[in-house]
């Protein structure tokens, strides 16, 4: 072995061999790992390049791969990038097209005041074996460390022992050691019905498939190779395995293992040191959430049968009758002829027939999202858009290069290729085309994992089409390459029996010459991409998309719902950690089906789920064809609860605009887990039944049957209830019952909010054009305190959500209060906009006010006789109405107490 200088210094500290300390390295099947043959520093000083060899070849899932090279970097103050790969030929990555790799702000996060400007986090390696520990440098805590039996610990017990890092062809593992105290958050996608923390012992694969939210504990559509990790006290960090091949991540518990079946190992460690910084610094590397369309936080009605126009116009008009909001009406496949994307069918959705009910929505101001699969029948000589298709020979390949042939809803079918550049202009040309017939608002694109109804390759079309059939009658040769079956087996818990099963052959080439095989998880996450480009171009007005795969980085592109669930109250439940996941992954817009996709609601379960389903950031009601319609004007108790709590939801429009604001900025999620608000607080950190909206709102539903009460966690202080301000929460952090009776849902604000809301209306159109309220929320049992808040507003439909004159404004709202007084005052940036649209605040609710005011000043002069207020002291709550306050202009209101006058 060479002998190396031992460096140290601080960014980077060489520890000489484990060997020369006195260390055994670990024997295993998988061999000894690696050792350093020469390290090269960074001409920045901010990392090194080494070269590796292998210490024992071993021949278990293929040959090591000998020659490696790791380039470590720390990037910006809070970033570390290791990226480990064969340094004699170039292997699978994931594109930067797909998946940027932003640099990090020179400075840090300017706009996050509360990170310090020095280092966070360091990087220290052994040699023989190689391995390396990612340090966090306020506490020297070890966040991650691949070192076999490395006494890096400093307060667990390193008991157990793992392989050195593996590198082959097919087969790459790495393992980190764990303290006792971490709590692990991430993996996905799942239906988790253990709640949000990751469990111990277990294996999570990650494969993009087509298999229903029902099922329990099995990788879904989505992937996302990423965890944050909280350790005691709250601080947290995040650990991203940016690599799109399949992989198991073993959590065991006091270590963690990724075995992993192609690509390199190319990670990033986010040091937070709070949640909220992790998912800035992890969406900051792989994109920001893209805006979403002001209209699209309205609700939204969707049914899989739906068999005409005629019936979707009864739809829309029973909501009126019934006078429940409706934003946005949907069409899962019914719309199509045959199953074919870009066609209506002639007889039950005539062009003109849809063109006009869908001009007659705009004219409302409600909105039409239609559905897209991406497999494109073959089975057609005049079906245009597959014509145009393969004269631009966009279609996968199979290994004979000849179009792969799969078969979905339609029969037999051509996936389109979304890698390949003519592939995305060719959809892009077909949506725009359609759009000129059907001027659909957004699209929903369904089944992109690929899903495929057979399992074979080189399958061959007899001529004959069977519709809807979901099982597979085109005849297909049984794959069999070192691709189709790799030496290592995902465990996948049983999903499915081989990796190409139910989608497309793992040989199948894309644009190239990319294997299917490399870039399976990314197919979802392509197709978004070619649809939002092509929904801007198309409509040049803020696009909405709805992915049912998603990948890292998948948000900065579309929405996401969690796919096929059932009308459950386990489902119900379950939705609520499959939403805070998205959002912990940069998918903020996300909601599950309301009321269940499969099976038949109850009355009792679509009234609990419309509450809950109300306060998604996503609210979208779904189901299948053939099971009884759920539309939530159905039943009369699910129609009341549904003007009540979507009447709410759509009074918090501009609150939920906002937080959408900060999504697009920060990353942050729109509904958060308890801990992102309380890190600190250890009972926070296992909540999975409730969830907060941005840091002012608690969710606490109901998730059973039967019961009229729900058993919350209400972390310190005042949490006031929404809907009626008097049954307020008082917590130290502890688990409290509050009434919950059929017609009540649990939403609480939390005292320092300064909320805006604005009035009910039955689209998001109308709410609007409201005056708003300002709710400010003081502590009930303390005389002192303060809040604040935040506004953005903007014409909704943008392109892009930023603060531009004349285009948006942007508000912040201070609030303290005193014994003697309180004062409100509003910081304005780009005020042009709201004054120009004359958006007022009318009405200032104060929770937690001391006493009825004495006076009352808007910019130290007493306000004029058209206000005024009135004091509640069983809140105790003071009310200022007959307010005119406009958005565009800073303000201060100050109220005077009396205490302030015996004083
Ligand atoms: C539309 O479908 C409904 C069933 O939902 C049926 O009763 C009606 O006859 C159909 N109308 C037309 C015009 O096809
Ligand atoms: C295309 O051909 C099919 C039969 O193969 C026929 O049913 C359909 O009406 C044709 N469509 C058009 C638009 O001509
Ligand atoms: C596809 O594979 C699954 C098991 O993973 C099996 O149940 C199914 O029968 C297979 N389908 C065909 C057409 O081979
Ligand atoms: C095509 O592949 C080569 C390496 O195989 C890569 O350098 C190039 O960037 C790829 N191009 C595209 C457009 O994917
Ligand atoms: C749902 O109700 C429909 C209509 O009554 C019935 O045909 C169907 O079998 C039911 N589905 C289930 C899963 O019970
Ligand atoms: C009351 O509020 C003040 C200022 O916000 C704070 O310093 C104090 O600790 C609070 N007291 C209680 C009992 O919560």
């Amino acid at each position: 072995m060479k002998m190396l200088v031992v460096k140290f210094w601080a960014m980077l500290c060489v520890v000489t061999s484990w060997q020369t300390m006195g260390m055994e390295t670990m024997a295993s099947s998988l061999g000894k790992g690696q050792r350093v043959t020469s390290v090269t520093e960074l001409p920045d000083g901010r990392g090194f390049i080494a070269d590796l060899e292998v210490i024992e070849q071993t021949t278990l899932y293929g040959p090591d791969i000998n020659e490696l090279r790791i380039t470590a970097r720390i990037e910006g103050q809070y970033r570390v990038h290791i990226q480990i790969l064969d340094r004699s030929k170039p292997r699978w990555e994931i594109p930067v097209f797909l998946v940027p790799r932003n640099e990090p702000l020179a400075k840090g996060l300017k706009h996050n005041l509360e990170l310090p400007e020095q280092q966070l986090i360091k990087l220290t390696y052994t040699t023989n074996p190689f391995g390396f520990a990612v340090v966090r440098i306020a506490n020297d805590e070890v966040l991650f460390n691949s070192t076999p039996s490395a006494t890096f610990s400093l307060n667990d017990d390193a008991s157990h022992s793992f392989n050195s890092m593996v590198f082959k062809d097919q087969y790459l593992e790495i393992s980190t050691h764990l303290p006792s105290s971490a709590t692990l958050f991430g993996l996905g996608e799942r239906t988790q019905p253990h709640g949000l923390p990751l469990v111990k012992g277990k294996t999570y694969s990650l494969w993009a498939t087509d298999l229903g939210s029902t099922t329990l504990d099995v990788d879904l559509y989505g992937v996302y190779p990423y965890y944050m990790d909280v350790r005691d006290g709250g601080l947290t960090h995040g650990v991203l395995l940016l690599n799109s091949n399949g992989m198991d991540v073993e959590y065991g518990g006091d270590f963690l293992t990724w075995r992993v079946i192609g690509g390199t190992f190319d990670f990033y460690f986010f040091a937070g040191p709070t949640p909220l910084n992790v998912v800035d610094q992890f969406t900051e590397l792989v994109g920001r959430p893209a805006p979403m369309p002001y209209w699209s936080f309205g609700f939204h009605q969707c049914k899989w049968g739906y068999r005409n126009v005629t019936e979707l116009k009864h739809v829309v008009k029973n909501f009126k009758k019934a006078h429940i909001p409706l934003d946005t009406i949907w069409n899962d496949i019914d719309y199509m002829q045959n199953y074919l994307d870009f066609t209506t069918d002639s007889e039950r959705y005539p062009e003109d027939e849809l063109k006009d009910f869908i001009e007659d929505l705009h004219d409302n101001g409600q909105h039409y999202v239609l559905i897209l699969d991406p497999g494109i029948s073959m089975a057609y000589n005049n079906y245009s858009t597959f014509q145009r298709g393969l004269a631009e020979d966009i279609f996968l390949k199979d290994d004979q290069n000849e179009n792969y042939l799969g078969q979905v809803w339609p029969g037999p079918v051509y996936f389109p290729d979304f890698l390949n550049p003519k592939g995305k202009a060719w959809w892009g040309n077909e949506i725009a085309e359609f759009h000129r017939k059907v001027p659909f608002d957004g699209l929903w694109i369904d089944m992109n994992e690929v899903s495929n109804f057979c399992n074979g390759t080189r399958c061959k079309f007899n001529g004959v089409v069977y519709l809807d059939h979901n099982e597979c009658y085109v005849e297909c040769e049984k794959p069999t390459s070192q691709w189709s079956d790799p030496p290592y087996k995902m465990i996948r818990q049983g999903a499915y029996d081989n990796i190409g099963d139910k989608t497309i052959a793992m040989n199948v080439k894309h644009y190239n010459g990319t294997l299917e095989y490399n870039s399976h998880n990314l197919y979802g996450l392509s197709e978004a991409i070619a649809t939002n480009e092509a929904l801007k171009a198309t409509r040049k007005k803020r696009p909405f998309v709805l992915s049912r795969s998603t990948f890292l980085g998948s948000g900065a592109h579309t929405a996401h719902w969690t796919g096929d669930n059932a009308a459950t109250f386990k489902d119900l439940e379950y939705s609520i950690t499959s939403i805070l996941n998205s959002g912990i992954v940069g998918i903020p817009m996300v909601g599950a089906d309301i009321c269940g996709f499969a099976g038949n609601a109850t009355e009792e379960l679509c009234n609990r789920w419309i509450q809950l389903g109300a306060f998604y950031p996503f609210s979208r009601s779904h189901n299948i064809i053939g099971a009884t319609p759920q539309e939530p004007y159905v039943w009369p108790q699910v129609a009341a609860t549904a003007r009540s709590a979507l009447g709410m939801r759509y009074r918090l429009l501009p609150y939920y605009y906002s937080l959408m604001f900060e999504a697009h900025n920060r990353g942050t999620p729109i509904a958060r887990p308890l801990f992102f608000s309380f890190p600190e607080d250890t009972n926070a950190l296992s909540i999975s039944k409730q969830f907060m909206l941005g840091s002012g709102l608690m969710v606490t539903p109901v998730t059973l049957p039967d019961v009229t009460m729900v058993n919350g966690y209400f972390p310190k202080g005042t949490w006031y209830s929404l809907f009626d301000y008097k049954s307020k929460v008082e917590s130290k952090g502890e688990r409290v019952d509050v009434a919950a009776p059929s017609d009540t849902i649990n939403v609480h604000i939390h005292e320092g909010t300064v909320l805006p809301i604005q009035e009910e209306a039955s689209t998001s159109a109308q709410v609007k054009k409201t005056p708003f309220t300002l709710v400010v929320a003081f502590p009930a049992a303390n005389r002192s305190g303060y809040a604040i808040g935040k506004l953005f507003v903007d014409n909704g439909d943008d392109i892009d959500m930023v603060i531009r004159k004349g285009r948006s404004t942007f508000a912040r709202f201070i609030a303290q209060q005193s014994a003697e007084r309180g004062i409100l005052t509003s910081k304005v940036t780009s005020g042009g906009y709201a004054n120009q649209e004359g958006l007022t605040i009318k009405t200032v609710v104060i929770l937690g006010a001391n006493s009825a005011p004495t006076g009352i000043e808007l910019s130290g002069e007493p306000v004029s006789s058209s206000v005024s207020s009135t004091f509640d002291a069983s809140v105790p709550s003071l009310t200022i109405s007959g307010l005119s306050l406009s958005v565009g202009d800073e303000f201060q209101l100050q109220w005077t107490t009396e205490l302030h006058l015996s004083g």
